[in-house]
């Protein structure tokens, strides 16, 4: 019995020794685990108890349980007095300064393409447009035939499309990237009644890859149908637009020009933001390459074998459509060279806009 209780006492004080070494919470606590765990110290004295005979059992079970209790409160009050001492150095030590400014989290903002995209919508919507929507995988017909392609146009060949097999799809009906957004014209005329004057805005998709051609970009496409809409209504609208685009004072020239969807056709043109006659750079100019204008945009009369396909009775109704690239737009307004910077989404290019 002297033995065990001699071992109680040594534990205790080698214990109370110990716990004044260590000085933080999780060692402290390693520290009573080892004595008072399941495989601690103490348990494994405990066990010496069968062979304490029975008469002095009770007095050993109880010297036990007083050392046990003991070694809790050296426990309990080195801890107390470790946490005090931590609460004191935090009270005396420099206060936090929480008006320090937090490190700064960038900022987004919409791409420019989007930004020349919307600025674009806006103007039309202003001139009294309603905004639209068509898919970018859209069907070969709407995409080509009802824009009246002809089943030879070289728009149509597998090296100018991404044709796209989608899965569970109509087996008759081709599917494509849309090439360009006219197929919205498709899709709102047959399945709405004119009048109507309406612009989309959105991605497209070619083989073409170089710096001023990638084989995604963006276009923006209107037209209006109603009775009697003339050359004239086309040429006012559009005049219009590129004068809130670029300015009052830019010239504007239309000039023939051929798609399959339109008749008569053109092409806008707006003087070169670049150069200019009276300094003598225009002849240098290497984005007009001398001619003093930049083609901006398609358009034309819409075509009666259009109407017909969507339904549209071409003795009744007239209208003009028009199509935009809107990277050009962004390209030629900050002076971008290459469009694939546009792309490439390097911070250090898209925060200067
Ligand atoms: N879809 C033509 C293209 O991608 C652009 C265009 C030209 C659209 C004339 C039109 C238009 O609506 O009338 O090149």
């Amino acid at each position: 019995m002297t033995d065990i209780l001699r071992d109680l006492d040594a534990l205790r004080a080698g214990f109370r020794e110990k716990l004044a070494q260590e000085s933080d919470e999780a060692s402290l606590r390693a520290l009573k685990a080892e004595l008072l765990g399941k495989k601690g110290e103490l348990t494994a004295l405990l066990r010496g108890m069968a062979s304490v005979p029975a008469e002095q059992r009770k007095a050993v079970g109880e010297a036990v349980n007083a050392a046990r209790e003991a070694i809790e409160l050296l426990f309990t009050e080195r801890l107390a007095a470790l946490q005090a001492a931590e609460r004191a150095r935090e009270l005396s030590g420099s206060p936090l300064d929480l008006t320090m400014p937090a490190r700064p989290v960038p900022r987004g903002h919409r791409h420019p393409v989007m930004q020349v995209k919307d600025e674009i919508l806006d103007i039309f919507k202003q001139l009294g447009f309603q905004i639209s929507w068509g898919p970018e995988v859209e069907f070969e017909a709407n995409n080509f035939e009802k824009l009246a392609f002809p089943p030879d146009h070289p728009a149509t060949d597998m090296q100018d499309t991404f044709w796209v097999d989608v899965a569970g799809g109509p087996s008759n009906l081709r599917t494509l990237l849309r090439t360009h957004t006219s197929p919205v014209q498709v899709r709102e005329m047959t399945s709405h009644s004119p009048p109507l004057a309406i612009v989309s805005g959105g991605a497209v998709y070619r083989r073409d890859d170089d710096v001023t051609h990638s084989p995604m970009f963006h276009q923006v496409e209107g037209f209006y149908v109603a009775r009697n809409v003339s050359f004239a209504e086309l040429k006012g609208v559009l005049t219009a637009f590129v004068h809130r685009l670029y300015g009052d004072d830019v010239p504007v020239r239309f000039r023939p020009s051929y798609f399959p969807f339109v008749e008569p056709g053109a092409e806008v043109d707006v003087g070169c933001v670049f150069c200019s006659d009276a300094d003598g750079t225009r002849e240098a100019c290497r984005v007009c390459k001398g001619t003093g204008f930049l083609e901006v945009l398609g358009c034309g009369m819409i075509h009666p074998e259009v109407f017909r396909h969507c339904r549209i009775d071409p003795e009744i109704y007239t209208g003009f459509a028009f199509g935009l690239g809107v990277e050009r737009v962004a390209m030629l307004r900050y002076g971008i060279p290459d469009i694939r910077l546009l792309f490439e989404n390097d911070p250090r290019f898209l925060e200067q806009f």
